[in-house]
């Protein structure tokens, strides 16, 4: 701005002072390249840009342009009218080139929004196509799992009582009867995965989801060595959502948070917030941040999707079950590195 807004107007201000009255011609050129700065400052700033252009430059060339023709404006008003409209013709194209510029820029604001959800929707039906697919796979998978699961726990049960505790082969029964339910667990994951369940909305308070959250994950993190803090706004936070959906989404979260900060233990924080603006809408936000080490950016861009995950003993879904449940209730999910380190912001949309 200094270079080819206020440097200009000093330099013709300075040239108009300097010339001899004399030289007619070159006083009515250097009047009229003030208009050059003055469009470049309403380009550039907008209509205040153009405005403050045109002050600065009639404060400039006013004592110049009334000092000399005082003694003429008793016998020709003409160049004493001439100046005067050329002032008002400064303002007058400072704040038509300021508007069309604001206007300009705004157009290109809401086009850039435009393209931007375009293809943020692109993806997502992109990302829909896929998953329906793999859902299709997914589902025969886990129910032909699930058949012999269900017979392999049968006869375990049976088994049970059979196998003496006080016996080395407990120890390895024990293991096989853990390796059972984890099985069952995960076929369990797939199938809410490949089947989701349409949402039961109800109208509900989202600082319960987070309560209740905090008293589930509670005493696996004191063992962990894991502080968790809750933040909660004093009013109630009204959302619609079904609350057990809402409550495996934060659930999914925080089991994650729990895994990144590992052994070494750390701090939790879920937090309720009224009236957080995204994308325009407002939304009421659950946020979960945790203290582990942040995400890498190239997961960072995939952690949505299924089978993305980094550990050997997740499925990788928990993530991408939790957006489609967002999703269908209306509202987002996003993670950033950021907060405690890593946080994850699940926004909805307010109860009317
Ligand atoms: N708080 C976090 N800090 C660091 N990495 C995270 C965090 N949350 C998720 N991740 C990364 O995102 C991956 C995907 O998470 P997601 O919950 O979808 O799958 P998972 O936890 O591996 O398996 P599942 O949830 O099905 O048991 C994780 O494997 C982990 O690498
Ligand atoms: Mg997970």
């Amino acid at each position: 701005m200094l270079l080819w807004v206020w440097l200009p107007i000093a330099v013709i201000t300075l040239l108009h002072y300097g010339t001899g009255s004399e030289h007619v011609w070159a006083h009515n050129v250097l009047r009229r390249v003030y208009y050059l700065p003055i469009v470049v400052a309403a380009y550039q700033l907008g209509l205040r840009g153009g405005l403050v252009a045109a002050a600065l430059v009639s404060v400039s060339y006013l004592p110049h342009a009334f000092a000399h023709i005082e003694h003429l404006a008793h016998t020709d008003p003409a160049p004493a009218l001439e100046k005067a409209l050329e002032l008002v013709l400064y303002h007058l194209v400072g704040a038509v080139a300021g508007h069309l510029a604001d206007r300009e820029r705004r157009r290109r604001l809401e086009l850039g929004r435009a393209l931007g959800e375009r293809l943020r929707l692109q993806q997502q039906l992109v990302r829909a196509g896929r998953l329906s697919a793999l859902g299709e796979v997914v589902a025969g998978i886990a129910h032909e799992i699930r058949n012999p699961l269900h017979a392999l726990r049968g006869t375990a049960e049976i088994v049970d009582p059979l196998v003496p505790r006080d016996r080395l082969e407990r120890r390895m029964w024990e293991i096989h009867l853990s390796e059972l339910e984890r099985l069952d667990r995960t076929a369990d994951r797939f199938l809410s995965f490949a089947r989701p369940t349409p949402p039961r909305m109800t109208e509900l308070d989202l600082r319960e989801v987070a309560e209740r959250l905090v008293a589930l994950v509670g005493a696996d993190a004191r063992k962990k060595g894991v502080d968790i803090e809750l933040e909660l706004p004093p009013a109630a936070v009204g959302v619609r959502g079904d609350r057990d959906q809402l409550a495996q989404v934060a659930l999914n979260i925080a089991v994650n948070a729990l895994r990144a900060i590992g052994e070494r233990g750390g701090h939790i924080r879920v937090s309720v917030r009224h009236d957080a603006l995204f994308r325009g809408a407002p939304m009421h936000a659950l946020r979960i941040e945790n203290d582990g080490p942040r995400i890498a950016p190239e997961l960072l861009d995939h952690l949505f999707d299924p089978f993305h995950g980094t550990h050997a003993d997740g499925a990788g879904l928990g993530l991408s079950i939790s957006e489609r449940i967002v999703e269908q209730h209306g509202g987002f999910i996003e993670a950033a590195n950021e907060g405690l380190g890593v946080s994850f912001t699940v926004l909805l949309p307010r109860a009317t």
